[in-house]
């Protein structure tokens, strides 16, 4: 039996139960979330219902009541202390030893109804989001209210200019391209460090930026290697005897394919990136060889690092400001939407827009002029 939710003589939704549920990849500033949203809950009398593990949690109706004791001291600590998944797709579950996936979707409202749930607030990404939206098409779902708040390193979300995790991640990257500069000074090579993003080049453009990279290569910019070469071997003919690139892991070569890791077949999003920084080591290698100038290069993948360890200032600022924002929307009575942040102001959105649809890199973006600014070549 749902709890009630019904309009009291305010005006109000009487709210007294929500669960909260993280999706996707982890993010720093996940749990300072989950601090927020508890805090503020339990200050209002407000129920909170954890589920483990992203919708999994939900298809298993696996949870636990989070008190304000629970999530005291999470504020700086990575990950999740409710755990995530990104494979967990209530219209595609996969239950060991079946034949083939099974829609499970009906469950899932049977158990947010089962928990008592006024609201469930899901923090996540494009994929959480796109599961929300789809359930509440599922018949019967009409009492459904979905909160999201967006979360992703790769600030690819649609619908905000800000995902939290993002400035940390950046902040990682920027810290790895700054620490392989002494490496490349001192034996006059090319340095590659490739970073996360998916098809986004966020990540490479900010940290490439902030660490003064010689070359950024991003997914919106199909590069020419032949280019990438030329600004290596200009900055050589200049007495800059090394150079430093970053190179976004979704970044392609103009006319070619982005570099795939792995196939996740289990995952909704099954695609893993990476492997260009290997590629455009290799390549500087052979091409400023076949020049006659041969440069030594490097490379570095720094993968899942960006996603650890603590979150930096900025982003537990925002995951606090998200959580608190989620709650004023439940409480105002608002349906379906997703926390945003539009021009520095918090806002929202409905929580289905951002589904499907990837915030990539405009081509007119400031950053990218002021990196041109800056002798900053995108190899193009
Ligand atoms: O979306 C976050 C992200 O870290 C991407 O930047 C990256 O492509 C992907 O997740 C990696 O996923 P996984 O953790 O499944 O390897």
């Amino acid at each position: 039996m749902a709890a009630s939710s019904s309009n009291n003589n305010t005006g109000k939704p009487d709210i007294k139960r929500i669960g909260v549920l993280t999706g996707g990849g982890d993010c720093p500033g996940l749990n300072a979330v989950i601090r927020a949203v508890t805090k503020d809950a339990r200050f209002n009398d407000i129920e909170v219902v954890g589920f483990y593990d992203g919708f999994l949690g939900l298809i298993e109706n696996r949870a636990t009541y989070l008190h304000t004791s629970d999530v005291s001291n999470i504020l700086t600590v990575g990950g999740t202390i409710l755990g995530s998944s990104n494979k967990a797709d209530p219209f595609n579950h996969r239950v060991p030893g079946a034949p083939a996936p099974v829609d499970v979707s009906r469950r899932c409202l049977e158990h947010y109804r089962a928990r008592g749930l006024d609201a469930l607030v899901v923090i996540g990404g494009d994929g959480t989001m796109s599961i929300a939206a789809a359930l509440l098409n599922v018949e019967g779902a009409g009492d459904l209210n979905f909160i999201g708040i967006p979360k992703t390193i790769d600030n690819d979300l649609f619908g905000t200019d800000l995902t939290f995790g993002f400035t940390t991640a950046v902040s990682i990257a920027t810290e790895a391209l700054d620490r392989v500069h002494t490496t490349a000074a001192s034996h006059h090579r090319a340095m590659v460090v490739e970073v996360m993003g998916r098809n986004a080049g966020w990540i490479a453009l900010h940290a490439g930026v902030a660490s003064g990279a010689d070359i950024i290569l991003i997914p919106e910019i199909p590069f020419d290697m032949e280019r990438v070469a030329d600004a290596v071997l200009d900055r050589a003919g200049r007495g800059k005897s090394f150079s430093i690139i970053c190179v976004a892991e979704g970044a392609r070569p103009r006319g070619g394919e982005q570099v795939v890791a792995r196939i996740d077949p289990t995952s909704p999003d099954p695609i893993r990136l990476g492997g260009i920084g290997k590629l455009v080591a290799e390549s500087i290698e052979t091409m400023t060889a076949l020049r006659g100038k041969p440069i030594e290069a490097r490379y570095v993948v720094l993968g899942h690092i960006q996603r650890g360890g603590t979150p930096v200032a900025a982003d537990r600022v925002l995951a606090t400001q998200f959580g608190h924002h989620a709650m004023r929307l439940l409480k105002s009575g608002a349906r379906n939407r997703m926390v945003a942040l539009s021009c520095g102001a918090l806002t929202d959105v409905d929580i289905a827009y951002p589904a499907g649809r990837q915030r990539t890199i405009p081509l007119d973006h400031p950053l990218i002029a002021a990196a041109r600014a800056v002798y900053t070549s995108f190899g193009d």
